[in-house]
This record gives structure tokens, C-alpha cells and sequence, in this order.
């Protein structure tokens, strides 16, 4: 019912009576009233006007399917959670039990968020989009690693449709923005030699962050620091759960040709001087871009070496990138 209620606010070009509610949707208005209240402590914005009724300035910035779902088609394959080890271990877990090709994990807070090369994340709950998409391709396992690539396309562009932003890529898992990054990603899969299971696709997305701390204010960014004002969470998340689940569609059913060229054109270090660092050696060359296996190319005094992105980190000569 309060999905209704909240529907008929959201629809509405100006106040709406308690009783035009009440009546329409064949409740009483103490009712309306207390589905009204629960919107506004979790958050949501509703005028009330003793003659005109109920108006909503704004949705509570919770990442629930109910708030999400006004933006996307996608609201019936979201789960939320409130708080969750990592939406990716979570997403596994649910893997595992059968959870359908397209489910997507969206958590307030991660009290164990997890990074590439086992580092942690550190989830800011209100702040930031913790969100992982279970894939199902019937692809082999090669194939798995370019799913970053199209998850990346698909972040940039929700960025920048939501927020007119413009993202860039850093090969491997990377969206940045002035040189510092707004979102992580991490893909991780279960498979045999032949074929893969399943891939779970998780992103971190820095959105109302004013500032960050210490040695990690020097490499992170968030899109309110990059665009001065406050972003919205919900319209994010939903253009998130469709670009991500577009662009990995497109990469699974019409392979990497598909989303290559996108790939490369987003790139920030394709043509660049870049450092990639693997354990405590690092290598100095120019990126002449990928493989369409998802390999960084880099070029080593003329010669071509290929990277993995399991094994390495890029930066840039000077700063982070
Ligand atoms: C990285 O930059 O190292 C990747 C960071 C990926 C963070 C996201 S947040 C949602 C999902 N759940 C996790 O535990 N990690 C990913």
C-alpha cells in the first residue's frame, strides 16, 4: 500500500487530498496518514497542507526497490539490504541458492566491503551505491575478465545521464574523474575449465562524499566533490542497475566487438605514459590499449607487453592518474 500511496504522490502534479488517496486507492485516511509518517521517518519529503492535502518534495534517499523503482524497469530484480558483510559475498551466496541471471545486490553499508588485490572498501552508508549484479553468461570462462569492461561502460554512462558528468575509464577496474576515483570495481566469478557459472559484478560508487580522509583524499573523488552540488542517490542506482545490466547484455550476446571501440574512446590512459605496479616491481611504458580479452597493452621500450588485470595496479607518472 505505501508503494501505491508513494506512487500516486510521485505521479501527481500538485497536492493531493488524504481523501482523494483514501478513495482512490479504498483505504481510510488514518491509514493514508500512517503510511505518510513512515515515508517521512525514513527520510522522504511530503508537504502537508491542511486544505490541500499531501505533496512530495522528495523520495527518502534509502536505495530500496520501492524509491528506485520509479527511475528503472529493473526494480523486481532488486534486493536491499541494509547492512551486509559485501554485497558481492552476498550476491555469491545467493548464487549459489539459484538467484536468477540480472539479480542486484544494493547495500546501505558493508561491514566487510571488499577490494581488488584483497584489499578492503570502505563503504560511507548514505553516501556512496554498493551494488552487485549477478550474471549468468554461457561463456567460458576466459570471457569473464572484459565483463569489467562493459560494467564500466555502463557506470560512466549512468554518471552521465544522472549527473552530466564526464567519467572516464582506467583500465582495469576504474571509473575517474580529474584524475581520481569515483568508483571501484570488483568482478569476480565461479567456474569450471570450460565454462562459467556465474559472475558477480560489484561497484562502489563515491556520490555525496565532501570530502575524503588522509592518504586516500590524495586518489578518490566523489561526484559531488566533482560537480559542487549533491547528487541523487536513488535516480543513480536505478540509471546504475540499467546501463550495467545493458552494456553486460550486449557484451554477452554480441561479444567484445560490441563494446570495444566505446571502451577504448573512454579510456584515460590509452596513449599515456602510465607506471603498473605488480607486487613491489614496477614497469614504465606508454598503453597502446587492450586485447579483447581485457589485457592492458603497454609498450616497453617498442616491444609489446601484456598485463592480466588479476595481477596489477596503473598509475599514473605523477599521481594517481
Ligand atoms: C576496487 O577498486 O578495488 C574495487 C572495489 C569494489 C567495491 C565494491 S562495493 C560493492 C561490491 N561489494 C564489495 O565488497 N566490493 C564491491
Amino acid at each position: 500500500m505505501r508503494k501505491e500511496i508513494l506512487k500516486l504522490l510521485f505521479t501527481a502534479d500538485d497536492f493531493l487530498s488524504g481523501e482523494q488517496i483514501s478513495e482512490t486507492l479504498g483505504i481510510s485516511r488514518a491509514a493514508v496518514w500512517k503510511h505518510i509518517k513512515a515515508i517521512k521517518d525514513e527520510g522522504g519529503i511530503i508537504e502537508a497542507h491542511t486544505k490541500r492535502g499531501y505533496r512530495l518534495v522528495a523520495l527518502p534517499d534509502l536505495l530500496k526497490p520501492d524509491y528506485v523503482g520509479f527511475f528503472t524497469q529493473r526494480a523486481a530484480d532488486i534486493v536491499w539490504l541494509r547492512e551486509v558483510d559485501s554485497t558481492n559475498e552476498y550476491a555469491k551466496r545467493m548464487a549459489r541458492e539459484g538467484a536468477p541471471h540480472g539479480s542486484i545486490y544494493i547495500a546501505e553499508l558493508q561491514t566487510k566491503g571488499k577490494g581488488r588485490l584483497s584489499r578492503g572498501w570502505v563503504s560511507c552508508p548514505g553516501d556512496a551505491i554498493q551494488m552487485s549484479m549477478l550474471l549468468r553468461p554461457e561463456f567460458e570462462p576466459p570471457k569473464a575478465p572484459a565483463v569489467t569492461f562493459a560494467a564500466a561502460l555502463g557506470v560512466v554512462s549512468a554518471i552521465r545521464r544522472t549527473c552530466g558528468i564526464e567519467a572516464k575509464i582506467k583500465w582495469p577496474n576504474d571509473v575517474v574523474f580529474g584524475g581520481k576515483k569515483l568508483c571501484g570495481i570488483l568482478t569476480e566469478m565461479s567456474s569450471d575449465m570450460d565454462r562459467v557459472e556465474y559472475i558477480v559484478c560489484g561497484m562502489g560508487l563515491n556520490v555525496n562524499q565532501r570530502e575524503f580522509d588522509g592518504e586516500v583524499a590524495e586518489k578518490a573523488i566523489s561526484l559531488r566533490m566533482a560537480s559542487g552540488k549533491k547528487q541523487d542517490r536513488v535516480r543513480l542506482a536505478a540509471a546504475m542497475a540499467d546501463d550495467v545490466r545493458a552494456y553486460c547484455e550486449r557484451y554477452i550476446l554480441q561479444g567484445i566487438d560490441a563494446i570495444f571501440d566505446e571502451y577504448c574512446a573512454n579510456s584515460v590512459i590509452i596513449g599515456k605514459e602510465i607506471k603498473v605496479l605488480s607486487g613491489n616491481k614496477t614497469v614504465t611504458g606508454v598503453c597502446s590499449g587492450f586485447s579483447k580479452q581485457g589485457e592492458l597493452l603497454l609498450d616497453i621500450d617498442g616491444k609489446t607487453q601484456a598485463f592480466m588485470a588479476g595481477e596489477v595496479s596503473v598509475r599514473g607518472m605523477e599521481q594517481y592518474i
